[in-house]
């Protein structure tokens, strides 16, 4: 269509000079403007999220953040990207033990799972909601930017990162569609980062088409339902159940909280976890509560992805739980008594387990690398 008499000329221009002429033709470069299309959250069955105010999630936000994401050169030598720790395959978290930064140096925790981050956001209260396995970072626009100066991560400056991005005409013009910018800068990076994280909803899994009455779960799979739900009872561990919800709640499958599960003794914890935040020794090798959500494809597991598979978590809630001075009350029962989980009861856990695996979300392009 031809809006404007200026744009009927330029086009009788174009067709001309395509009439008489072999040379190639170059279109006037569309000026890039702001877009603030809102992106509208799919969040299904989920209650809406209370999300930040002052970063409304937009398409060109979002989007940026997807390319940052993937873009190692947020990295001292543009090898590593924040996806190269957080596999899509493997619920955004690391096969890797330990993940290795780009200086080849071991970090001392296992890489995070990222998904459903949009229901983690702090809304007061003294305990809780927090970003990183000890809650370091209140906010997911605050946590983002500590992997890049990470010496054990990406080891890049922000300064460098700024120059880097701002010399590439592509992120120019995206911060211009995103937030209106004419300048790169570290907040803007920030925010479109935590509009890229919010996005990542998993909800679409086998047990989520259960909720909505869509499918029925097999005999296996309902026991094991039963199992990790219900309350744990000391004086009939054969028949109570495993009580993993106590902690794993909600449709997250966690409550966002810092718990210690039992996993070293006083003596042992090399990682004071939380107490490193709060300065309180009630909270020494306390950790965040991980969401359970894609957990069959997540190993390894823990703060420092010590278990290699499902059954060396399920050994541990079992029987392999130690007393420590912040050991979850809850957890003093497995410790002093044992789940007594059967055989039949494991394999009824890993099977209700299998349900929470959302493929639609571990092979959803939207969170794909763009580049
Ligand atoms: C070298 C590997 C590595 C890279 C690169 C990396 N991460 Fe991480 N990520 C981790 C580890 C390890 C943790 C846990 C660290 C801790 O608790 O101290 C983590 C934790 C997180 C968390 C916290 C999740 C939660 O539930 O609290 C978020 C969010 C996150 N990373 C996002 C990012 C983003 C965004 C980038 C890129 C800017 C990035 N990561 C780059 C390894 C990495
Ligand atoms: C007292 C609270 C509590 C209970 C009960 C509990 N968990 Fe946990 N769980 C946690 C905490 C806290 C962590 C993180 C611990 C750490 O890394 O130091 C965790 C970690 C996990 C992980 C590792 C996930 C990851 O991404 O690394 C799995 C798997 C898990 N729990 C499964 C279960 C199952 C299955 C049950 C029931 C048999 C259960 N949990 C019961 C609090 C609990």
């Amino acid at each position: 269509m031809i809006r404007s008499p200026f744009g009927f000329l330029l086009s009788l221009g174009i067709l001309f000079a395509a009439g008489c002429t072999t040379e190639p033709i170059l279109e006037p470069a569309e000026p890039v403007l702001h877009d603030p299309t809102p992106y509208v959250l799919e969040v299904g069955h989920f209650p809406p999220p209370v999300l930040p105010e002052d970063n409304p999630m937009t398409e060109a936000g979002v989007q940026l953040g997807r390319m940052l994401f993937h873009e190692k050169k947020l990295s001292g030598d543009n090898t590593q990207a924040c996806a190269d720790c957080h596999l899509q395959s493997n619920n955004f978290s690391d096969m890797a033990v330990f993940s290795t930064g780009i200086a080849g140096e071991e970090g001392h925790r296992h890489s995070m799972v990222l998904s459903n981050l949009a229901w983690h956001v702090h809304h007061g209260g003294s305990h809780g909601h927090g970003f990183f396995w000890d809650g370091r970072a209140a906010t997911l626009r605050e946590q983002v930017l500590q992997p890049i100066e990470d010496a054990q991560e990406m080891d890049e400056s922000l300064e460098n990162v700024l120059v880097k991005l701002g010399s590439d005409q592509e992120y120019v013009d995206q911060f211009k569609r995103a937030f209106d910018a004419e300048e790169v800068n570290a907040d803007l990076i920030a925010r479109a980062l935590e509009q890229f994280l919010f996005s990542m909803v998993s909800n679409q899994s086998r047990y989520d088409r259960w909720l909505l009455g869509e499918v029925e779960l097999t005999e296996s799979e309902e026991r094991g339902r039963v199992l990790f739900f219900d309350e744990f009872d000391p004086f009939n561990p054969e028949t109570s159940g495993a009580d993993c919800a106590h902690c794993h709640s909600g449709l997250d499958f966690s409550n966002h909280q810092f718990g210690n599960n039992g996993l070293d003794a006083d003596a042992d914890m090399e990682d004071i976890g939380y107490m490193g935040v709060t300065g309180e020794e009630m909270d020494r090798g306390k950790f965040k509560t991980p969401s359970l959500r894609n957990v069959m494809v997540s190993a390894p597991y823990m703060h420092d992805g010590r278990f290699v598979d499902i059954d060396a978590v399920l050994d541990h809630y079992d029987h392999g739980a130690v007393s420590s001075t912040s050991l979850d009350p809850m957890m003093q029962y497995n410790v002093d008594y044992g789940l007594g989980l059967t055989d039949q009861d494991r394999a009824d856990l890993i099977a209700f387990l299998h349900t929470l695996t959302d493929v639609a979300f571990l092979e959803n392009p939207a969170f794909s690398n763009p580049h």
